[in-house]
């Protein structure tokens, strides 16, 4: 999938982000690393829609593989303001860092060799998943918490292929720079719990963003997103905490994305 330019060596091998008290670089480390890291452009992402790069990025004696995607890259699109899909994809980050939930990559907002842009870090899925299948699945948390965030930051392209499954059962969640309109746009393969009562832990998630949206997580957005923007996000929390299920597909929006992986 990534193409290495003619008379480039090996391309930078992806790191393994710490998961659940596993061995690995832990996130904060990573969002240093790929801040303040030296970025070199390895390769391009073949089957994206804008302009994605394969990276390496060093600082010190750490290295990590990486994904950038510049805002002069980005594909100008009717229904999001040009220019805006790296800072949504890092504020999809924030969103994830401070509910607990770790969907998305360490993702951060810097200056690249083509410009601003976004840099994530790299992961290594388990390709022996067939995604298809695996993103119809009913009985995996996993994939209810990323329902959940989803319905958050009004992903509007959940697509199978942005589920990136790991070896050690782990699930990430990317390509978040369709996001955070302020009307409802959630479009995702994820329905299989649409109308049901949200978890207990989803609760509880869904409690702890509410307070961080009015503390450092609001402050940190504010920086990424319009205000209407920001306030629509608590909006759509607290809808979720008060109907206490997850959301229904709804109106004239087609419900799930084309192609679906
Ligand atoms: N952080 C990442 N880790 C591993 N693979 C990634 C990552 N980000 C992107 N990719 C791969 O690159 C492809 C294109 O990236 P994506 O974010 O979907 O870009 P686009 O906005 O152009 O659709 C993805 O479908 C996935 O295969
Ligand atoms: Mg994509």
């Amino acid at each position: 999938m990534t193409e290495e330019p003619a008379g480039e060596g090996e391309l930078t091998a992806p790191v393994r982000l710490a998961v659940d008290g596993g061995a690995g670089i832990s996130a904060d480390d990573a969002v240093t690393l790929l801040s303040a890291g030296e970025l070199s452009i390895e390769g391009r992402v073949m089957d994206a829609s804008n302009a994605t790069f394969y990276c390496g990025v060093t600082f010190d004696s750490a290295s990590a593989a990486c994904v950038y995607k510049p805002v002069a890259g980005e594909r100008p699109l009717w229904d999001f303001p040009t220019g805006t899909l790296a800072e949504r994809e890092v504020a999809a980050y924030e969103v994830s860092a401070a509910s607990g939930w770790a969907i998305v990559p360490p993702t951060v907002y810097r200056e690249g060799p083509a410009g601003p842009g976004m840099v994530q870090l790299w992961v290594e899925i388990d390709e022996s998943i067939d995604i298809a299948r695996f993103m119809r699945r009913r009985d995996m948390e996993r994939l209810r918490e990323i329902a959940v965030f989803d319905a958050v930051i009004n992903n509007a392209d959940r697509k199978g292929g942005h589920l990136l499954p790991t070896d050690d059962g782990h699930v990430y969640g990317i390509d978040h720079g369709v996001t955070f309109s302020v009307e409802d746009k959630l479009r995702t393969v994820l329905w299989q719990w649409a109308g049901a009562r949200l978890t207990g832990h989803a609760l509880d998630a869904l409690g702890r963003l509410r307070t961080e949206l009015d503390g450092a997580l609001g402050e940190r957005l504010a920086a990424l997103l319009t205000r209407h923007e920001v306030r629509s996000t608590r909006s759509r929390v607290d809808r979720l905490l008060s109907t206490g299920r997850h959301p229904q597909p709804g109106g004239d929006w087609p419900a799930v994305p084309w192609p679906p992986i």
